[in-house]
This record gives C-alpha cells, sequence and structure tokens, in this order.
C-alpha cells in the first residue's frame, strides 16, 4: 500500500525521509520515489525495495537540502515501474517545478487529463497522480497554496498528498480526503506521514488532517484551510497509536484482520463481473480472447502453496463446469519437466503477489511450448501479471499477514468466474450458468455467518491445541481445503499437520492416529458425504478427535464427531469458499494460544522471489 514520508525543518531530510520509508515496508509497494529542494528541485525514482533508492540518493550531494517529500507505491494506475513511482511532477516544458506524491485513487483522472492535454499537457506517466501535478501546475499563479486548494477543488476521488514548488523552496503544502495523512509538530519542524510510525521518532505532537483539508507548512509556521481556503485551528495532539495499529482496528493481527475482510473483498472481486440477473460474466481482463478460450481444449493451473491449492479447486471447477480437461501442478515440478502442451492449452498462472519465481517460470514455459498464458493474480503490474497474455486481478487489495487467506478466496472466486465464463462457451447450459451465479453472488453473506463462530471456533481449537500432530481430510473439492487448513496451521502455529483426500488416509497415514489426535474433516452435504461419515468412524474408532465442519441443518453429523462447526449450505463446487473459513480460524487461534507471532511466521517471507 502506498505510504507517504514527508519533512520541512533544519535537518538533513535524507535520511530521516529514507528511515521513514523503511518504516512503511510492512505495508507493501513496489517502487519508491524521493523529491527534495536544495539549490532545485531534485528528483529520483526506483522499481523495487527503498534500499535501491537509497543507493541512489546516498552519496549525490543534491539531496543534501532540508526539505523534501517520499513515497513508497502500490500500483492502481499504471504498472510499477520507475516512470509511474512517485514523486510525479508538472509539466517538463512549462511547468513550476511541481512534485506530487499521492495516497489515493483520482477518480476523474482520465477527464482531467483530456482537459489538460487539450490545454497543451505531455504526460510521461499512467497515474492519476501525474495528471493532478499538471493540474496545479495549470492553475499555479504565485501560490502553491491557492494552486493545490484549487486543483483539490476539481478532483474526485481519495486523497493524501504532498506537494513542492520549485519556485517557493521553502514551503511544502500538503492534503487529504479520505486517506489518512499525519503532521507531526517539532521544534521549527514538521515531519509529514501517512503512517504516525515513521513520524514517532522524531515526535510525539502531531495534528491528523480532516477531510479536504489542506496545510501549508514553511519551518516555523503552518496554517490549515479547507479546500475552500476557510481557515481552521486543528488540535495537535500526543501520538498514542502507529497507523498499524489503527488499520488494525480491532484486530490483533492482520491475518484475522484478512479472514474477516473475505465477504467485503469477495463483494469487490466480484463487481462488476458477476451479473446473475442477466446471467453473464464480464471479464474485461480476458475479454480480446475470447475466441481462444471458446475454443480451449485443455487447462494447465500452475502455482505453489495456498495457490497451488487454490488452483487444485480450479481442477474441478474447469472440469466441472466447463467441461474441459484439466491438470493441476506444482509450478516448481511442471518448470522442469519436459511437459507436453498440446494445441488449444490455456495456461493460468495463479498468485497472489505475481512474482513467486516458480510460477513465473513454469508459466514462461508453457508459454514457450505454445499455451496461451492467463494470470490470477492480486497486486496490479507484478511479473506475472505483465507477462502473460491476459488476466483477471483478484482485486483483494494488498495482504500485509503472511499466511494468505483473502487471496486465497480471490484465487478460488476468479477461477470460478473463468470456469463458468469459459463454460458458458462450451457445455454449460443457461440456466446452470445462472444458478451458480446466484449462489455465487450470496458467498459473502454466508462466509459472514461463518465468522460469526470465531468464539466457538476458539472453543474447539483450545481443547486441542497442546496437540503437535494433526490430519486434515476431505473430498473433491473440499480435499484440496483440507491442505490449506493443514498448511495454515502448521505455517503459523508450528504444529505439524497433514491434508489429504479423506480415503487416502486407510493407505498409511491411518496408523499414525492415537488417543485424542485431532482429525479435522470437512464433511459437508454433497456428492461423497456418506463416504466421508465412514471415515470420520475410522478415526473415532481409533480413539482421533475429530472435528468436523458440516453443513446447517445436519442433525446426524454430531452422533460421528466430538466437535462440530457449521457453515451455509451451498452448492458443493462453491463449498471451499465457505469451508475454508473456519479452517483459517482453527489456525489463528492456535498460533495465538501458542503465542506465536501470527504475521510474520519465522523463516517466511511474504513473496518467494527465488527458486
Ligand atoms: C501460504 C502462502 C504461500 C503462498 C505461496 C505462493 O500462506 O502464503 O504458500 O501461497 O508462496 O505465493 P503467491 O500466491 O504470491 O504466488
Amino acid at each position: 500500500m502506498c505510504g507517504i514520508v514527508a519533512y520541512i525543518g533544519s535537518k538533513p531530510a535524507r535520511g530521516l525521509l529514507l528511515e521513514g520509508l523503511k518504516r512503511l515496508e510492512y505495508r507493501g509497494y513496489d517502487s519508491a520515489g524521493v523529491a527534495m529542494l536544495n539549490g532545485g528541485m531534485h528528483v529520483a525514482r526506483t522499481m523495487g525495495r527503498v534500499s535501491g533508492l537509497e543507493e541512489l540518493v546516498h552519496k549525490d550531494e543534491q539531496f543534501n537540502g532540508t526539505i523534501g517529500i517520499a513515497h513508497t507505491r502500490w500500483a492502481t494506475h499504471g504498472e510499477p515501474s520507475e516512470r509511474n513511482a512517485h514523486p510525479q511532477g508538472d509539466d517538463a516544458k512549462n511547468g513550476y517545478g511541481i512534485q506530487v506524491v499521492h495516497n489515493g485513487i483520482i477518480e476523474n483522472y482520465s477527464s482531467l487529463k483530456q482537459y489538460l492535454k487539450d490545454k497543451g499537457h505531455a504526460f510521461t506517466s499512467e497515474t492519476d497522480t501525474e495528471v493532478l501535478a499538471h493540474l496545479i501546475g495549470e492553475l499555479y499563479d504565485g501560490d502553491l497554496e491557492t494552486a493545490v486548494q484549487s486543483a483539490l477543488r476539481e478532483v474526485t476521488g481519495a486523497y493524501a498528498i504532498a506537494v513542492l514548488c520549485e519556485k517557493e523552496p521553502d514551503v511544502m503544502v500538503v492534503a487529504r480526503k479520505g486517506s489518512p495523512l499525519i503532521v507531526g509538530v517539532g521544534k521549527d519542524e514538521y515531519v509529514v506521514s501517512s503512517d504516525s510510525s515513521a513520524i514517532v521518532a522524531h515526535t510525539t505532537q502531531a495534528f491528523l488532517l480532516d477531510d479536504e483539508t489542506v496545510a501549508r507548512l514553511t519551518r516555523d509556521s503552518f496554517r490549515t484551510t479547507t479546500v475552500e481556503n476557510v481557515e481552521l485551528t486543528p488540535e495537535i495532539q500526543e501520538l498514542e497509536y502507529t497507523l498499524e495499529q489503527i488499520e488494525l482496528g480491532d484486530f490483533e493481527h492482520f491475518m484475522l484482520k484478512e479472514i474477516y475482510e473475505q465477504p467485503a473483498t469477495l463483494r469487490i472481486c466480484m463487481q462488476g463481473r458477476v451479473d446473475a440477473v442477466d446471467g453473464k460474466i464480464i471479464l474485461g481482463g480476458v475479454a480480446d480472447f475470447e475466441e481462444d478460450l471458446a475454443k480451449a481444449k485443455r487447462v494447465l493451473l500452475l502455482g505453489q502453496g495456498t495457490a497451488l491449492h487454490a488452483a487444485m479447486i480450479g481442477e474441478y471447477l474447469f472440469e466441472g463446469l466447463a467441461g474441459i480437461p484439466t491438470e493441476v501442478e506444482f509450478a516448481s515440478e511442471f518448470r522442469y519437466r519436459n511437459p507436453i502442451v498440446e494445441e488449444g492449452t490455456i495456461a493460468i498462472a495463479v498468485s497472489q503477489s505475481g512474482e513467486t519465481a516458480d510460477t513465473y517460470a513454469a508459466i514462461q514455459e508453457a508459454k514457450r511450448r505454445g499455451a496461451m498464458t492467463l494470470g490470477a493474480v492480486n497486486v496490479v503490474g507484478s511479473t506475472i501479471s505483465r507477462e502473460t497474455d491476459a488476466g483477471v486481478y483478484l482485486r483483494v487489495g494488498p495482504e500485509i499477514g503472511v499466511a494468505s487467506t483473502k487471496a486465497f478466496i480471490g484465487q478460488v472466486a476468479v477461477l470460478t468466474m473463468l470456469a463458468t465464463y469459459v463454460g458458458r462457451r462450451h457445455h454449460l447450459a443457461g440456466e446452470d450458468m445462472l444458478d451458480a451465479l446466484n449462489s455465487l453472488e450470496q458467498i459473502p453473506d454466508h462466509i459472514e455467518t461463518v465468522l460469526k463462530q470465531s468464539d466457538h471456533i476458539l472453543k474447539v481449537t483450545r481443547g486441542v491445541v497442546n496437540r503437535d500432530n494433526w490430519l486434515f481430510l476431505g473430498r473433491g473439492t473440499n480435499y484440496p481445503v483440507a491442505l490449506e487448513g493443514a498448511l495454515k496451521l502448521k505455517e503459523i502455529s508450528y504444529i505439524h499437520a497433514e491434508g489429504m483426500p479423506a480415503a487416502e488416509m486407510k493407505h498409511g497415514p491411518i496408523s499414525l492416529i492415537d488417543k485424542g489426535m485431532p482429525v479435522v474433516i470437512v464433511a459437508t452435504k454433497g456428492s461423497q458425504y456418506e463416504k466421508v461419515i465412514g471415515n470420520m468412524e475410522e478415526v473415532r474408532s481409533r480413539g482421533g478427535h475429530v472435528i468436523a465442519v458440516a453443513t446447517e441443518g445436519d442433525s446426524e453429523i454430531q452422533s460421528h464427531c466430538d466437535d462440530v462447526i457449521f457453515v451455509p449450505d451451498v452448492p458443493e463446487p462453491l463449498q471451499p469458499l465457505l469451508t475454508v473459513v473456519p479452517l483459517q480460524l482453527i489456525a489463528y487461534h492456535a498460533a495465538v494460544l501458542r503465542g506465536k507471532d501470527v504475521d510474520k511466521p519465522r523463516n517466511l517471507a511474504k513473496s518467494v522471489t527465488v527458486e
């Protein structure tokens, strides 16, 4: 997520800005940049890490100033690149040396861009921020504060901005609407940031800007106004919380927050894509390839970890809904085999980050062998999203917790939409499509129902949390869910867990079962329900402690298990979107009960960019 740090005072700004950016790194970003006034305007931007930016400006005397703005960007408009990184400036030829860093989205940027183009402005990036910088330049008449106020009256959307102008080397103007910005007040200095964690090292006195408020800062004074230039008196407060804590709200960890965000993010993921009234799926990202998708003979799904589990569910969906032979494979294995890629193959890379090295290499290999490639990726402009022929973004927002949760729901939802989209162009009947879409639209409400049982799930988990070996079992689309439940538990609580198809247990793992061993079994109503009940009895008769995830209203289940967690009744292909949620919560509660660092599990990185 984007982050802003800005400084005006008497200290060297360079180190302070870079250190501030580093404190914001945990929020995720793809590029970084800085602008500094020091006998002129100096700008440096880079793709990738803040350490890369540090190298760029470290020895450069131009960056020795005491007033500067800095930014970490998480792409929304335009791919991550040096060109699209912030700060963004006004017109290079006719401008005033204005530089802007910006968090948020300017919704009416295309009409503003056209207006500015008509006035002769030339743009160098794809960002909405550059449009804002040009607009401020266009309206500049010798006073930066007035130009910013005028520009902000023209924009719709959300913003937190910090602005510098070469013509006014001792002034900084900052403003916000709908995106946080805090002004730290020191002695003859101000430290501005979108996150108080970048401020508290320097001062604990600060004021929070209200929506549609502008602040003009010099080294020894500030003035705040509305965008209509009505003067305001902000209340200076003692900073108690970092934005990380504020962002967490009532949640103790990002993982829990992200689990609870799932209904909302799923709604966003489906927004404008699922039309249950007319029975249509609209996927802009693959629209140009409709014909190729209609002709698809084979689907190949590639991913790692949680993304692979989502891909495994995709296999059931593509075969079940679209009737297309589908294979799923660890990207890391696929890339080193001699895979046969037949004509008419669509290879889909499933990835939250879009940067996983193995998944990227595998999709390149599939492409080289003639497959059409698609990405089901979360991070806009990531390597996989750029290198595939087309794709559908997950739209679940930045995932900060290392253990993937909301991205899994997004991946399964995108694969469901894709399978339905492709299926309709193959064998899927109109009324079946309508049924599937109607059920899909209701899933966010059903996830909310599951989340309400968190206290019950905590109680169930507490009963077995001291056990060091667990099994997770499922059948059909719930088999990958069992794998995902086991992965979640082991990665954050360090409890050893195995996931497998329920029937596989008899082929060896059953010998592990002893008195009290926790065995989590997804036993929802569906074509294999009776068989799963049989598996539960096999576990129980050997003393295992069975925790069932079952369908609401199943009155029989209690007699076959020790604990039960109910989920609403939905068609089998969509069950994973609900059955995974109790397993995420079991893993979360187990890790907290065992005192583990849920958001930063040992040995794990959020994105695995090495083999
Ligand atoms: C598990 C987890 C990992 C990732 C895997 C792939 O919670 O996060 O297993 O799913 O490393 O990452 P992406 O989806 O970024 O390709």
